[in-house]
């Protein structure tokens, strides 16, 4: 358990519910505007596609727990084609991140810990980037920017946005230089 109180692990099929919860999060952001319901989200192919079968291969996810084991927090990275494209899509070799902390733990630092725990495993993996897709008024974006994130392209509201991950150093290079 870290020090915030609570503790990072990886996502698995069990937790398409709580996916599905912070992807829910993430389309109603803004508390100014009506809320989409769940089942819409779930029906509309354009937000659905980011939780549909989950896990698909290539799929990388990681859960914020507190001490009783109940999600508070998740982040994820999935691949898209140019033919399903995600609203942050960029290229089909580099996935896009959605995530969503519950609002009684926002402002906790388990935000930043999740995006620094996927950005890590995603190197792990050898992709060579990351994207994602942020409304400019969402304080996300803060986060995003303050994390490394570059703005690629600028829609009318909407932000695509970029993270550059390190490359990938091997486990032989690592063992040699400790
Ligand atoms: C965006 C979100 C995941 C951030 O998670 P969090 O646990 O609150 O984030 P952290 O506590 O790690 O804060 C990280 C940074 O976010 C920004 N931030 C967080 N809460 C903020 C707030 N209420 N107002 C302004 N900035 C805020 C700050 O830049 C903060 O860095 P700082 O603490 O150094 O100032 C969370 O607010 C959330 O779930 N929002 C709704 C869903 C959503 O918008 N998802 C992203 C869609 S693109």
């Amino acid at each position: 358990m870290g020090e915030g109180g609570y503790s990072l692990r990886t996502a698995t099929a069990d937790d398409v519910g709580f996916l599905t919860d912070m992807l829910v999060a993430a389309v109603n952001w803004d508390p100014a505007r009506e809320a989409v319901s769940r089942d819409r989200v779930l029906v509309d192919r354009r937000t659905a596609h980011y939780v549909e079968g989950w896990p698909r291969p290539g799929d990388l996810g990681v859960v914020a727990v507190e001490p009783g084991g109940s999600p508070v927090g998740a982040a994820w990275l999935r691949l898209f084609g140019s033919d399903d494209p995600g609203y942050g899509f960029v290229s089909e070799d580099i996935p896009e991140l959605s995530m969503g902390v519950l609002p009684l733990w926002r402002g906790r630092g388990v935000g930043r810990a999740l995006l620094t725990e996927i950005a890590q495993r995603a190197v792990e993996r050898g992709f060579a980037r990351i994207c994602l897709s942020v409304e400019r008024a969402n304080h996300a974006r803060r986060l995003y920017t303050a994390e490394g994130f570059t703005t690629v392209e600028s829609g009318p509201d909407s932000d695509t946005m970029v993270m550059v991950l390190p490359e990938r150093r091997d486990r032989s290079c690592r063992d040699h230089a400790s």
